[in-house]
């Protein structure tokens, strides 16, 4: 990696700290010397630009998220459909949120994407993204909650879930009706209607060769934002657990890994508030969306926040930690859509899912331990080493 170095004439050490400073004897004398942050260098050079005809132009807003509810009240709105009364703050250009106490809350980067490898991987997202919303297990995000399921005959089952279309009032029939989902990738062991399963493959059937390339290829860009950005620490920490699972369980590209196993793919869904689930907490959500339309804006109710994020911009938000949601989603020219003529807005979500490190070396040998478990043992035995 590239280090610049911040020189000073004067030893940096007079409030008790030199941490990280050096000393250099050079013929003009001593020189202290510290190596800039990625934060500084981020900062340093998305800086204002000054024009001789007297404008001053911001490339990269920093910005303070103008309140904090509190936690325990963000967590209550969670199920709720967030809109413009859940915000004071939208973020729509390149630049960046803070919370009150100086963390970042998000980051967009607009246009970061190459249009035609947008063009080209919009089929695949389409096709990820095929599980209808309702009666699946995505209740928070659905906003319906996990409810027991109404058999056939109108008793109700054991089995919980998001409500079957045809159980849904009105207001969750018009934003499930359209809405659907899917995964890409890799998932973890995990219990699955009673029965263990081990770290496999999720895609749709008959995905090809190419598909996995060019999303692969779509998460080695949004990989690469992240990476350059002012959470290039959060990057670090996905990346090192990516390298730390075995590579048929990672997404990856001729350049190497990238730090995501797994893609959510959303098609026309307006999430209600939830927490993301399933991925690393001490990494940071990477987001891209594709299509044309309004509204679905992701606000961050806690701090009062919204981003406005568009077809092949990149995102980079707290989703794994912060409560979070969609405003209604809009017709290209903002009106408000029939209920079967829906825009299309394909969403991405790439993360790092917890405890893919801990897979075995193919998705073989996880059948097979899997198969050779006992009733009782646990999902994740000691890795042999
Ligand atoms: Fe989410």
């Amino acid at each position: 990696m590239q280090r610049t170095t911040l020189p000073n004439k004067r030893p940096p050490c007079e409030d008790g700290k030199a941490e990280g400073w050096e000393k250099t004897n050079t013929p003009s004398g001593e020189v202290w010397t510290r190596q800039l942050t990625q934060e500084e260098r981020a900062y340093n050079e998305l800086q204002k630009a000054h024009y001789p005809d007297g404008r001053v132009e911001s490339f990269f807003r920093i910005l303070k998220a103008p309140a904090d509810i509190g936690k325990e009240e963000a967590a209550l709105l969670k199920k709720s459909f967030l809109d413009e009364r859940h915000y004071t703050l939208l973020l729509d250009e390149t630049g960046m949120v803070l919370t009150p106490d100086g963390r970042v809350l998000c980051i967009l980067l607009k246009h970061r994407l190459p249009p035609d490898l947008l063009e080209a991987v919009r089929p695949v997202v389409r096709e990820a993204a095929r599980e209808p919303i309702a009666g699946g297990n995505r209740g928070e995000a659905a906003g319906t909650g996990m409810v027991k399921r109404i058999r056939p005959d109108g008793t109700e089952s054991n089995i919980n879930g998001v409500p079957n279309e045809e159980d849904l009032d009105d207001e969750h029939y018009y934003i499930l009706k359209p809405a659907k989902g899917g995964t890409f990738g890799f998932n973890a062991r995990e219990i699955r209607g009673g029965q263990p399963e081990g770290c496999r493959t999720t895609a749709y059937d008959g995905v090809l060769p190419e598909e996995w390339g060019l999303m692969s290829e779509l998460a080695q860009e949004v990989g690469e934002a992240f990476r350059w950005s002012f959470v290039q620490d959060k990057w670090g920490v996905q990346f090192e657990k990516a390298c730390q699972t075995p590579p048929a369980f990672v997404l990856e590209t001729p350049d190497g890994p990238t730090p995501f196993t797994t893609v959510t793919c959303n098609k026309s869904f307006r999430t209600a508030a939830h927490v993301d689930k399933g991925d690393l907490k001490e990494g940071f959500g990477a987001m891209c969306c594709l299509g044309d339309f309004e509204g679905c804006d992701l606000v961050l109710p806690r701090y009062k926040v919204a981003v406005r994020y568009r077809d092949g911009d990149v995102l980079l938000a707290d989703v794994a930690n912060q409560v979070h949601g969609n405003t209604p989603l809009l017709n290209p020219d903002g009106t408000v859509p029939e209920l079967h003529r829906m825009p299309e807005r394909l969403a991405c979500v790439f993360y790092c899912r917890k405890n893919m490190y801990k897979c075995l070396n193919s998705e073989e040998e996880e059948n097979e331990a899997i198969s050779n478990r006992k009733p009782g043992d646990p999902l994740w035995p000691k890795k042999k080493s």
